[in-house]
Order: C-alpha cells, then structure tokens, then sequence
C-alpha cells in the first residue's frame, strides 16, 4: 500500500428538515465560517438526506434555500467556499451506492441515532432512514475530505465513515480514502433547549419558546432568553460547579459560544451572579451577534434567484472535485466505463 497525504479539506452539511435554529448556527454554521480560509471548505445543504422522513415538496424547496441563505448570512462567502445542495451533483447518490455494499449491516444496526429515532417502530421507517449514514459517508469521502466539523451527535456517523474507508482500502487493496477526523469542539456542540436544559435545542419541538430561530428578530431574541428557565441558585463560582445545572450551564456555554470565549471566562466575569443580571446581559449579547444575521437572512429569503445561482455554481464546482474522484472508484472496483 502506498502512503497518499490528502490534501486538508473541509466537508460538512446541514439537512434542510424545519428551520435553522441556535444549535444549528453554534454548533455548525459558526464554526464553518471559522474554518473557511484555513483550508479548502466545502459546505453542502443536504437535501437527500431530509427525505429519509417526509417532506413537503414546497417545504423541501424553501428549507433548502433557508439553509443557504443560513450559511450566506453568517458569513460563509461563495468565492471563498464551495455551497451547494446535494441533489445537483448525482455523484453523491452513486457513491452512496458502493458504499451501501462496503458497510455492513451488523455496523448500521448499531447506530444509535437510527435507534433513537425509530425506537421499537423501526420497520415502519424509511429504509433511507437506515442507510443514510452510508451516504453520510459518501457526502465526505466524494471530497477525499480530511476534516468533518459536526455536533457530538454525529460523532458515530464520522466513524462509520473511517471503517468504510479503511474497509474499501482494505478489500480493494488501494490507500484511496483518507480516514477523516471529526472535528467536535468549542462551548456549544450541544445547545440545549430552553425550557429544559437536558433536552437538546430542536427546530421540532412542540413550543417556539424553547428554542431560537435563526430567523427570530431581535424582541424574539430577548424575549426568549429573558424568560429561559433556570434552577433559583446564582451562577455557580466555578465551571465545576455548573456540572448538576443543566439549564445554567447550557445559558452559560451559549454565552461563550456567541462571544468567542471560554466557559472560565464566563465565570470570571459572572461568578456568583443572580440571573437578573445574568439574563438581560446575555439577551443582549445573543441580539447583537444574531439579530444582524436574521435580517440579513430574510434579505436573501426575499431573492430566491440568486440564492438558487449560487447553489448552482457551488455544484458545478462540487462537480469538478466529486466526479473524477467518483471515475477513480469505479476503475477501482472494476465498472467498466465505456
Ligand atoms: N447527518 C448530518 C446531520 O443530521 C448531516 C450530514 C449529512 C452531514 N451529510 C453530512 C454532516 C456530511 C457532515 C458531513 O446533522
């Protein structure tokens, strides 16, 4: 086996199911934007995989231009990175499709997401819904990407990318795929709920108060962090002491998330702190960096047009890389092209 060095490139996604909300920007959407410029980035909105459960046709469209316009507005910058929705370049799907014969099914019965999801109901489900992680896979592996930065939650389906890339390398004898590396850090991988801090925030849950919108104004904003629930107790003296508080130390993590700095230093600055204080300061923290990218969001929801231009030159782009390396993993597994 030869010894290939990958060039670094970031790959990553975002399902257009719902809205985009808090957790979606914290934990995807602004780390995106930092690694954009450090090395090649390629962000994708993938529309296939929101169809593992069903979509509204309409919905599907305007999630997908809501995400694009998620990422546009929080400052990934179409000439520095590649944005695209998935179903414009077919090579996802085919890829997907060796891939769905290089996994096994003894590693898809143990992911725990699919588990979850569809709980002791599971024949009633999608079999996409099943396989997806097989085209997690091929998402990342079509780019050769070597750094994937996703939430804690899919921290499983990353690995089940390294073994079907060790596993081709391995059956067809080639050192073709790089095995990628999950890049989980920062405060805010998981942003919880607001309402009860040992959910994770999500754009289905039953009341709006619980979560915010990328798409909340600035009074939505305030509102629902100032009536976020806490425990009585002041903010604790140190991080330790968060440790028990699931709902002050979500508030605490998204307030260093959204102000570039480190839990610590949030309790520097607020050890001991009632909530009274606590709340209002960062009400107003979280208004001043989100509320810029709501409005700046609904100015590219008003033109749908150039929303769909830039997918459509982002996926000539993700063309250019995703299908000679497809060629190459046909040659490998002996499709004849003709
Ligand atoms: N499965 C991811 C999620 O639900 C979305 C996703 C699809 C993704 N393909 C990807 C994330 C490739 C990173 C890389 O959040």
């Amino acid at each position: 086996m030869t010894d290939t060095t990958f060039t670094p490139r970031v790959f990553s996604g975002i399902k257009p199911s719902g809205g985009l909300q808090l957790g979606n920007y914290l934990g995807a959407i602004k780390r995106f934007v930092g690694m954009q410029g450090q090395m090649e980035t390629v962000y994708c909105v993938v529309d296939m995989h929101a169809i593992t459960v069903w979509q509204d046709p309409a919905e599907l469209a305007k999630a997908t231009r809501e995400v694009a316009a998620g990422y546009l507005a929080a400052g990934l910058d179409p000439k520095k990175s590649i944005l695209f929705n998935q179903s414009q370049v077919s090579a996802h799907a085919e890829l997907g499709w060796i891939f769905n014969c290089v996994a096994r099914v003894g590693w898809m019965n143990r992911m725990t997401q699919f588990k979850d999801k569809a709980g002791s109901n599971a024949e009633k489900h999608s079999l996409g819904l099943y396989a997806y992680p097989a085209l997690m896979a091929a998402d990342i592996l079509l780019y050769h990407a070597t750094h994937v930065p996703v939430g804690e939650d899919q921290k499983q389906h990353v690995e089940l990318t390294r073994d079907i890339a060790t596993k081709f390398n391995h059956d067809y004898k080639v050192d073709f795929f790089p095995v990628t590396t999950p890049v989980i850090d920062g405060p805010a991988t998981r942003v919880m709920n607001l309402r009860d801090g040992t959910k994770k925030m999500s754009k289905s849950g039953e009341s709006d108060m619980e979560r915010i919108n990328m798409t909340d104004d600035a009074d939505k904003i305030a509102k629902k962090f100032k009536k976020a629930k806490t425990d009585p107790e002041p903010l604790p003296e140190t991080v330790e002491g968060l440790a028990d508080r699931p709902e002050a130390r979500n508030l605490v993590e998204i307030y260093a998330a959204l102000n570039d700095v480190t839990p610590a230093d949030v309790m520097a600055e607020y050890a001991g702190a009632q909530w009274g204080r606590f709340k209002p300061a960062l009400a107003d923290l979280a208004v001043s960096k989100l509320a810029p990218i709501s409005s700046e969001m609904a100015r590219f929801m008003d033109d749908p047009a150039e929303i769909d231009r830039i997918l459509g030159d982002g996926s000539a782009r993700a063309r250019q890389i995703a299908e000679p390396i497809l060629r190459k993993t046909y040659d490998i597994v002996g499709m004849l092209r003709s």
